[in-house]
This record gives C-alpha cells, sequence and structure tokens, in this order.
C-alpha cells in the first residue's frame, strides 16, 4: 500500500520508522497539512487495537484517550502502550490543492531494570559442571536477550564445558517480558583461577546498548593438579632412520593447559602443541622427551620422559638393500662407460668370485641372497677387497 502512494502525482512519500517508550506521549505531525484550521486530513490508524484500518474523526470520541488530533494536524498518543504498534497515517491538502500522504510504522520499547544475577556462587571445582547464578531482566520489551561474559569476554554455550538454561515469561497484564538464564559451567583445569562473571541485556532495538549486571567474582578451586600423559607411537619410541615418531601429551578432559616441549633437559622452540611429530627422523633426533604444561596454580607441571631410539630395525636392512641395488645399477653403468675391457674383467671376476663362492656356500646355505649382493657391490669397486671380505667367514 505504501508503495502505491509513488505513483500518485504530487504525493510525497514519508515512510518512517518510530520507537516509542512505553507510557510516554508521541506527537506524529501530519506532514502538508496547515498548521491551523481550517485543515483537510485525514489521521488512520492500523496497530494492536484495530481489526483494521480505523479512521479517526477531527471532532475526538471514544479514542481520545488513545490517540487524538491537536488543532495543529499532528496526532497525539498521551502514552503508548504495545497495543500501539503498527501503521499511522495522515493525507493532507496543503491551502493550495497540493495532497502530502505521511505513514509512520511505531514499534514500542521498555528498556528493562538493571539485570541481576541472583543466587550466585563463589567458588567452582574444575572438571565438574556447576552453577554460577541466574541472570535476570525484568520488565523490557521487546524481549531481548541475556549474554553471560567470563573475564570481559562473551560465554558461547556449547552444550558441554559451557551451557546456558534459559526462560522467558511475558507479564499477563502488562505483556513487559521477564528474562532468565541460569549459566552452568565445567571451569577448565589450568583456568584463570579468579574469574569475573558478568551477565548483559541487549535490547532488540537499534542506537540502544546493552544494561549489564554487576560483576560477581569467582574462586575456581582445582582439587589436584592435573596429570600429563606422555604417549608414543611407534610403541617404545623406537624408530629406523627416517621413520616417523609421534609424541602425544595428554592432558585431562576440559583441560586449557598449553603444552611446550623438552628434548634432553632443553625445551623445544616450537609453538604449543600436545602432539610433536618427528617426521624423517635423523640421529640427533634420539633423545629423551617429555612435555610441560605451566599450570596458574600448581606452577609448571611436566610428564614423564620418553626415550626415542633410533635402531636400524629389520625395515632398515630392507632400506640396505636396496641401496646395494643402487650402487650395483651405478657400477654397471660405470662398467658400460669404463670401456668393454673393464666390463670384461669386472664380469670375468664376477664369475670366478661366484665360482669360489659356490664352494663356501655349501657351507652357509642359509646367508646365500645376502652374501651374494654385498659381494657383488664390493667387487665391483674392489675386486681385491671382495676378495678377502668374502674369503673371511
Ligand atoms: C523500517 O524498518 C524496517 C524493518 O522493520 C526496514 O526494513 C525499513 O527499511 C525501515 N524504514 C526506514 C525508513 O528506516
Ligand atoms: C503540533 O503541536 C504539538 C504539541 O503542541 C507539537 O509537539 C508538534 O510539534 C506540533 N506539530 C507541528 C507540525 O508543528
Amino acid at each position: 500500500a505504501t508503495q502505491g502512494f509513488n505513483h500518485l502525482p504530487g504525493a510525497v512519500v514519508g515512510d518512517q520508522n518510530i520507537t516509542a517508550r512505553i507510557g510516554k506521549p508521541l506527537v506524529l505531525n501530519c506532514r502538508g497539512a496547515p498548521k491551523k484550521p481550517p485543515q483537510q486530513l485525514e489521521w488512520k490508524l492500523n496497530t494492536g487495537r484495530t481489526e483494521a484500518w480505523k479512521v479517526l474523526s477531527p471532532q475526538g470520541g471514544p479514542w481520545d484517550s488513545v490517540a487524538r488530533v491537536l488543532p495543529n494536524g499532528s496526532l497525539l498518543l498521551p502514552a503508548v502502550e504495545i497495543q500501539d504498534e503498527g501503521t499511522f497515517r495522515c493525507r493532507a491538502t496543503s491551502r493550495n490543492g497540493k495532497e502530502t500522504r505521511s505513514t509512520y510504522q511505531v514499534r514500542v520499547y521498555q528498556i528493562p531494570g538493571k539485570p541481576e544475577i541472583v543466587d550466585p556462587v563463589s567458588e567452582l571445582v574444575t572438571g565438574v559442571p556447576n552453577k554460577v547464578g541466574t541472570c535476570l531482566s525484568e520488565g523490557g520489551y521487546p524481549a531481548g536477550t541475556l549474554n553471560w561474559h567470563w573475564d570481559g569476554k562473551p560465554l558461547i554455550p556449547d552444550g558441554k564445558g559451557i551451557s546456558v538454561q534459559e526462560e522467558t515469561r511475558r507479564h499477563p497484564e502488562t505483556g513487559l517480558f521477564t528474562l532468565q538464564s541460569v549459566l552452568t559451567v565445567t571451569p577448565t583445569l589450568g583456568g584463570a583461577p579468579h574469574p569475573t562473571v558478568s551477565c548483559s541485556f541487549s535490547p532488540d532495538l537499534p542506537r540502544h546498548g546493552a544494561l549489564y549486571t554487576d560483576p560477581i567474582q569467582l574462586s575456581v578451586w582445582e582439587p589436584v593438579p592435573p596429570e600429563l600423559q606422555l604417549v608414543v607411537e611407534p610403541e617404545g619410541g623406537i624408530v629406523a632412520p627416517g621413520g616417523t615418531v609421534t609424541l602425544t601429551c595428554e592432558t585431562p578432559a576440559q583441560s586449557s593447559l598449553q603444552i611446550h616441549w623438552i628434548k634432553d633437559g632443553m625445551p623445544l622452540p616450537l609453538p604449543p602443541n600436545p602432539v610433536l611429530l618427528l617426521s624423517e627422523v635423523r640421529p640427533q633426533d634420539q633423545g629423551a622427551y617429555s612435555c610441560v604444561a605451566t599450570h596458574p596454580r600448581h606452577g609448571p607441571l611436566e610428564s614423564h620422559a620418553i626415550h626415542v631410539h633410533i635402531i636400524e630395525t629389520e625395515e632398515g636392512s630392507t632400506a640396505g638393500s636396496v641401496e646395494g641395488q643402487g650402487l650395483g645399477m651405478v657400477a654397471l653403468a660405470l662398467g658400460i662407460l669404463g670401456g668393454l675391457g673393464i666390463a670384461a674383467l669386472l664380469i670375468g671376476a664376477t664369475k670366478w668370485q661366484r665360482q669360489r663362492r659356490r664352494g663356501e656356500q655349501r657351507k652357509a646355505p642359509e646367508n646365500e641372497e645376502e652374501e651374494e649382493e654385498h659381494e657383488e657391490l664390493n667387487q665391483s669397486e674392489e675386486p681385491e677387497a671382495a676378495e678377502g671380505s668374502a674369503a673371511g667367514p
């Protein structure tokens, strides 16, 4: 309907949002109306009190206590109520016959009293849910919201460590809202020992700031210092060179401790992380590892140490044989490059070695594969030495 005005020639569209405080007078001006009678104007309204559009008679009547047209053409609502929320329109014709329409969307509000925390506790215990208190805001409109703050930071309910139970009630006569919010927290281990908690009411209105309760000061009681458990993967901390070791520092659930790492008594310059990943380990990664956390109440906490050993395991020797083959290939390439003479010499030497070894292999057949490889490798580089080692055992 408002848009229709745009297409009327000579009509000035004045669509305005008004927020009026409950119980206070409100004056809406009829734009374009002559300041004094005789006037040609019409006020109509569609609010919580009307079923549809209601045209107000300029002569007054039963609606006078709700809204009446003033001599200057403005509309006065002596005391705004929730039922007065709605649309108000005036159509005025000036002395020279120009028509002007004004439209007002009226919303009402009431700022509640300062919210308060009722039944606050003074001491919380870590690791278990504690009811902190009930935040109460009475007499606001529209409903608005309650929010909790922990050391100045908003507490976002996560259903685990922080939970909030909210209830909204409406006064049967005034229609004003009562909000209540019960805060339950499970304080984290190692958190602030003396947090400050407050609650705020945020009105659902533009340009209106939040109202805060007086803060409450809490003491968080931590029965025992938390323990840090250090777990190593692979188990036993034994790894082949080039392998990966994962050290995990396990802190109790709901802990906010920051974990640093120590190797052989020296702090590792790494950002705090409960997991230490050593990948492609080298001999210098070997050592004793432990994790530490600085606890605000109990001081530094350190886990037991775990030793990481870098050892050629069975997997390591497989790697060794791959390396051997690689060198064999290099040797072969060198042989080709070196010319037929050297190649012939190598082949001859190899044949000779193999024939020689066949005799020995009868003594130790189980080592056949491994020995052959080692010999080929050594031989191709230094046939003399290979001969010696082959003859050795
Ligand atoms: C009035 O409020 C409505 C929402 O309630 C908004 O969409 C509109 O833009 C506002 N109009 C003006 C003129 O501020
Ligand atoms: C009309 O009179 C009322 C009350 O005296 C005043 O608040 C309002 O601003 C006046 N309207 C105009 C358009 O002057």
